[in-house]
């Protein structure tokens, strides 16, 4: 137990100097009596609330939850308000700025009295990069997600955001639906705060954070507007200020052991691609390996138990009235490390005691599982070197194993222009190729990697297609789509040689990606290869260019993800 003098935030307000003084007339300044806030653990709230991201627009309000535990716990709490990454707003994508959260997120944690930290994230980047910037600072530190939205509803029908967005507007495109059922559609997509009620990137990061043992067991799909994610966030407020006094910081719970928990519970989710390029990062911020091969060995022997969408049936407030991720993990107990503590007091083991499922068609029982196996694949070959992610349950199993002339577009306007003009001639065998669309290229690796089908082939009732990008996925997409091929083609990997009408073979069963031309020519192209220019010549893209790493190990900034002593600033 840490003694009131041990508090990092004792130097800033208890030592007997001109800065301490000064600290505490500004904290009267605030309002505060020196009985309200001396000698207690400060905890700051970081809190990605804006006007703008409808996925956190309950949080202004619920950081007040999280004051009231903190306060409750004997605790002070302090909001601060860090970058806000709309996943549906900000452009080109918020992966450009996810290691800018991270960023914000460590130097704040660092350079205020801060003892301990609630992070209020969930909308896709947020969650990856508020743990990254806090993992980097090792404090004391609780996650609380900002919950999943409410089923969408439409004429009857249930909606699930983003990919009956993509349905319906394959439809309009189509021809099937005209503009007023669209307007509908716009009012019924998405009808409450929270994030996306599919298993996308938000609800499979938030859930990983709980199986790396960060959140209060169940927090990651309890609705928004559920009255039980005010109970949660004010749980997790009382929670860290026991975890300050016991000094557990984020560290004890960042091991091997967590990360590939974490991977298994991603998997038996049918989650997100984004966590692959997501988790790598964060296990980087804490010092622990973690490879795409990971995921690949972790996938072949962990089955798909979420019926959840885009790969299942439901939607994740279903999962969460079935059990939730307690109920889920309760069914892959002899698949994971049981003895990680977590920031609870209890260890996984003693967490999961009890979990029960609701109902058994939503969280599947293993012999009775979506997929025996799971939905992530990572291949090799002459294409993609240092390898490439497919999510092969949201695919057409046809296309699995694929032989089609390459399509290629050289970026995504070029592809959107040209891709219905029938004087392409793609056919249902075409493998569409997308380059210029990674960490560099996108710049930012937006989510452009599934490809449009062309109209007339829609028209046809075509729905799927083989399609290759450096580019990364929505979680709420679908289709044989093979994302984050490494290195990217900006910065001349084997994706920039490939030619319209090169022939280009898909294997998952034998997770290759090859491009059937032979070593000679393809060297006779790369000689021809010119790279592109930099993109940005000055500001903060220009810091993102010159320091991003590919999508194989994570995309973070490369000076941030090395080793080395970052000092406590003097406070005195
Ligand atoms: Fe925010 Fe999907 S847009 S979670
Ligand atoms: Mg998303």
């Amino acid at each position: 137990m840490k003694t009131p003098e041990q508090l990092r935030s004792h130097q800033w307000y208890g030592t007997d100097g001109l800065r301490s003084f000064s600290h505490r007339a500004r904290t009267r300044q605030l309002g505060y009596l020196p009985e309200e806030h001396l000698g207690k653990p400060v905890i700051a709230i970081l809190n990605t609330w804006s006007d703008i991201n409808p996925c956190h627009m309950h949080l202004r309000e619920r950081a007040e939850a999280v004051k009231r535990g903190v306060w409750q716990a004997g605790g002070f709490p302090l909001e601060f308000p860090v970058a806000t990454l709309s996943e549906t707003f900000q452009k080109p994508t918020p992966m450009l700025y996810r290691n800018l959260l991270a960023m914000e997120t460590e130097e704040l944690l660092r350079s205020y009295p801060v003892d301990g930290a609630v992070l209020m994230g969930g909308c896709d980047k947020t969650t990856p990069a508020l743990l990254m910037g806090a993992a980097s600072v090792d404090l004391p530190a609780v996650f609380v997600p900002a919950g999943p939205m409410l089923r969408g509803h439409w004429r009857g029908e249930t909606l699930g955001s983003g990919t009956d967005m993509w349905k319906y507007w394959d439809d309009r495109r189509a021809g099937l639906i005209g503009d007023r059922e669209l307007g509908e559609l716009e009012c019924g997509l998405a009808r409450s705060p929270g994030t996306c009620m599919t298993m996308g990137t938000a609800s499979t990061m938030t859930a990983a954070a709980e199986a790396l043992g960060l959140t209060i067991p169940g927090a990651s799909s309890i609705p928004a507007v559920d009255s039980g994610h005010h109970r949660m966030a004010a749980a997790a407020g009382r929670r860290v200020v026991d975890l300050v006094w016991q000094d557990q910081r984020l560290s004890r719970f960042l091991t091997r052991g967590a990360f590939e928990n974490a991977v298994t519970t991603v998997i038996a989710l049918g989650g997100s691609t984004n966590a692959v390029i997501h988790l790598i990062a964060m296990a980087g911020r804490s010092g622990v390996e973690l490879t795409l091969d990971d995921f690949d060995a972790i996938a072949r022997s962990t089955p798909v138990l979420a019926n959840v969408r885009p790969g299942g049936a439901y939607l994740m407030e279903d999962f969460h009235y079935a059990g939730g991720l307690p109920g889920l993990l309760g069914r892959l107990r002899d698949r994971l490390d049981l003895d990680r503590p977590t920031v609870t007091h209890a260890t996984l083991r003693e967490q999961l005691d009890g979990a029960l499922v609701h109902d058994d068609d939503v969280i599947r029982p293993p012999d009775k599982a979506l997929a025996p196996e799971g939905g992530i694949a990572v291949l090799r070959g002459n294409l993609a070197p240092d390898g490439a992610v497919i999510k092969h349950i949201a695919a057409e199993p046809h296309l699995l194993q694929h032989t089609g002339p390459a399509v290629v577009f050289d970026d995504y306007r070029q592809m959107q222009k040209t891709i219905d003009d029938p004087s392409l001639a793609v056919t249902a065998d075409s493998v569409l190729v997308l380059r210029g669309a990674g960490p560099l290229g996108g710049p930012g690796m937006p989510e452009y990697g599934m490809l449009p089908i062309p109209k007339y082939l829609l028209e046809q009732g075509v729905r799927d297609m083989v399609r290759i990008s450096d580019a990364r996925m929505s979680g709420t997409s679908y289709g044989a789509c093979v994302l984050h091929v490494a290195p990217e083609s900006y910065v001349g990997g084997p994706l920039a040689l490939v030619r319209t009408g090169d022939l280009v073979t898909l294997d998952v069963e034998k997770r290759t990606l090859r491009l059937d031309v032979d070593d000679a020519e393809l060297a006779e192209r790369r000689a021809a290869w010119q790279a592109p220019a930099p993109r940005y010549g000055r500001g903060y893209g220009s810091l993102y260019q010159e320091q991003i790493t590919q999508a194989d190990i994570g995309c973070d900034f490369a000076f941030l993800s090395r080793p080395g002593e970052v000092p406590d600033p003097y406070a005195g």
